[in-house]
């Protein structure tokens, strides 16, 4: 159990806060008010080698651990949610599959680019029919020669339209539920293949989310990953790492309001006093202080599970479910501390309340983290 990050890691962090403060701040607003993807902040990452933080060099990573991206992710969200997901869809839900289920051609095609930041990546897992129940996927493949013939679509999906590959889960072999749904990999720009119009969203608005629609695509053969019948078990292997990304999302977005809200109830007087010494408000700090600690804890913990391969789909769910429901706690706290200033356009208070909400809904409600975790504990209920 790790108690301390290393000075490595906070060397890290204050370089990606740097970047983040000088360049993301800036233009947070615009970009949430817009409904912009930031491409000239993916690029910087890019150029920084943020793209590719937890593989291996020699696929164009950079050869850091997971509690590195973690911390990334925690320092991007710190300022901008969207911006947040932007990089965990792209480590966690688009290269980690083929760089753990990849065959060596595969992740030299595919991973190498993505890791490098040449290429941005998506999950598309999601369907109507499929949300929490993802094993109720309707989209098909079909073995046709040497293809398969992609027919479907999927909702919700985080860098769609932006990403330039795709994990694609599809049925292969119908009626026999979660065993025969297969994992692809998706070029975007094939025909067939595109996209539905961005939603326009409550909160993550610099982060691109649209269907993907697929109408007799043509996959190769060579693109099915791992092998026909074992995508379900890669989507939830994937989600389980996904999970931290997720949570130092949460983490990043409370803490950020956190820092805003000390900061201004240290000058904002009323009655003569800042209302930091209200003790109303020390104590509301104090438990969002605790709150934040322990679900940095939680994250990190099972992010140093992973990166040694020790079992954390238990530890990583708990870090999702805690550090999204206390961030809702957290930035509803600041909101309430700015009092009405807290919900004006422009403030970031008022940003990071829209932007929490999605992290107790997407890669698993904290509803399904529950599932998860009692079932690691008791077991799945009889049939
Ligand atoms: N790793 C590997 N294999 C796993 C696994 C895991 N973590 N969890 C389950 N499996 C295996 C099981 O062992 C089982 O294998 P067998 O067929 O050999 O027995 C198989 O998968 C089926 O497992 P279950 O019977 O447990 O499956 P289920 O249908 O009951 O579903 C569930 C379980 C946990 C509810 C799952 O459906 C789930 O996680 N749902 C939530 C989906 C989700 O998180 N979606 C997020 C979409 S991505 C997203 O949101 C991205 C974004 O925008 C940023």
């Amino acid at each position: 159990m790790l108690f301390k990050t290393t000075e490595q890691h906070e060397e890290f962090r204050a370089k990606i806060r740097e970047f983040a403060e000088t360049e993301l701040k800036p233009i947070a607003f615009m970009l949430d008010q817009k409904n912009e993807f930031p491409d000239e902040i993916v690029k910087r990452l890019a150029e920084m080698n943020m793209l590719g933080i937890p593989y291996p060099k020699k696929y164009g990573g950079a050869g850091l651990d997971i509690l590195t991206y973690a911390i990334a992710v925690e320092e991007l969200a710190r300022i901008d949610g969207g911006t947040g997901v932007i990089l965990s869809a792209h480590v966690s839900l688009g290269s980690y599959p083929i760089y753990a289920f990849g065959t060596e051609e595969q992740k030299k095609k595919y991973l190498v680019p993505l890791a490098k930041g040449e290429k941005l990546g998506a999950f598309g897992l999601t369907e109507p029919n499929a949300g929490s129940d993802a094993g109720g996927t309707e989209t098909t493949a079909e073995l046709v020669g040497n293809h398969y013939i992609l027919n479907g679509g999927k909702i919700f999906i985080t860098n769609a339209g932006k990403a330039d590959t795709y994990v694609v889960f599809a049925v292969t072999t119908p009626n026999i539920g979660t065993r025969g749904i297969s994992a692809f990999i998706v070029e975007k720009g094939w025909k067939g293949f595109e996209f539905g119009d961005h939603y326009d969203k409550m909160g993550i608005r610099s982060s691109a989310t649209a269907e993907l629609i697929f109408n007799d695509v043509k996959v190769p053969k060579e693109n099915l990953l791992g092998k026909e019948g074992q995508g379900f078990k890669i989507a939830m292997a994937t989600l389980d790492g996904g999970r931290i990304g997720i949570a130092s999302q949460a983490l990043g977005i409370a803490q950020g309001a956190f820092e805003h809200a000390v900061e201004y109830a240290k000058e904002r007087e009323q009655f003569g006093i800042p209302i930091a010494h209200h003790q109303i408000n020390s104590f509301k700090i104090a438990d969002m202080a605790t709150k934040l600690r322990a679900a940095r804890f939680l994250i990190y913990s099972s992010a140093e599970l992973k990166e040694h391969h020790e079992p954390y789909g238990m530890e990583s769910a708990m870090a999702k479910q805690y550090a999204s429901d206390i961030c809702l706690e957290v930035v509803n706290d600041a909101v309430q501390i700015f009092g009405g200033n807290g919900y004006l356009k422009g403030m970031e208070v008022e940003r990071a309340y829209r932007d929490a909400k999605i992290c107790t809904i997407y890669e698993g409600t904290n509803e399904i983290q529950r599932v998860v975790i009692a079932s690691h504990i008791i077991g799945k209920p009889p049939k």
